[in-house]
């Protein structure tokens, strides 16, 4: 195991097998300090702040992506190949992107359609898909159905871009059934293939792109509960 990288300097403080990663970095403080036990900091480099500490006697590390597939690409691949971290649990929130979904429902990402040229790196001879590890999807799932929330399992876009020059955009990314939109999870789960480990995206629905509403901070937490008690609860 590599001692620190460009991105991460944990100065002999243990990363856990397994890494929830939500996009902002206080978020991660905010899980370390209301989910974690026994809390030790082990990334502070350009306030990309990560922890670890116990969940239910597990250890468990939490550390912020950074928005974006180059951001999650980095931090991802530094976790995987040089920490051996063996699975990395995306928490995150999504704009959705079919009428059947509401404001505060569960995604889970089977898998990550893309508009980014992440894969081309791979040189593969066609158009991969970039897919979630079906175990940690399938206990999600039932783990959710537990916790009685609405929760929609299938396939999310990872977009380069938030704001879209184009306007059937939307329109044409919704008649391929894509649940909802967000920027990092293919990203991800093709680090993840490729170092042989496992992934999952779980992301509360913060906007409804079709019909323009948006969750405020405080209304989200419920379903941010949710959302961690699920990561936490599969994390092994
Ligand atoms: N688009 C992209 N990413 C997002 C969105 C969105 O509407 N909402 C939350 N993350």
């Amino acid at each position: 195991m590599t001692k620190s990288t460009p991105h991460i300097e944990p100065n002999d403080v243990p990363i856990a097998k397994t890494v929830l990663m939500p996009g902002d970095p206080l978020r991660a403080k905010y899980i370390a300090d209301h989910y974690l036990d026994n809390v030790e900091q082990f990334n502070s480099v350009r306030n990309m702040f990560g922890y670890t500490g116990t969940y239910k006697g597990k250890t468990v590390s939490v550390m912020g992506s950074g928005m974006g597939m180059p951001s999650i690409g980095i931090y991802s691949y530094e976790l995987y190949n040089f920490f051996d971290v063996e699975t990395i649990i995306r928490v995150g929130s999504c704009g959705a992107l079919q009428p059947q979904i509401n404001l505060y429902d569960l995604i889970i990402a089977q898998a990550a359609s893309t508009n980014s040229n992440y894969v081309d790196q791979y040189n593969i001879p066609g158009h991969y898909a970039p897919i979630a590890d079906f175990n940690l999807m399938v206990k999600a799932k039932q783990y959710a159905d537990q916790l009685g929330a609405t929760v929609h399992v299938g396939n999310v876009l990872s977009s380069d871009t938030f704001y879209n020059a184009d306007t059937q955009f939307n329109d044409q990314w919704q008649q391929m059934g894509i649940l909802g939109i967000e920027m990092e999870s293919a990203a991800l789960y093709l680090n993840a293939v490729h170092a042989g480990r496992q992934a999952l995206g779980i992301f509360t629905v913060s906007d409804h792109i079709l019909r323009d509403e948006a969750t405020t901070a405080e209304e989200r937490q419920n379903a941010f509960t949710q959302m961690m008690e699920v990561a936490l609860e599969i994390a092994e």
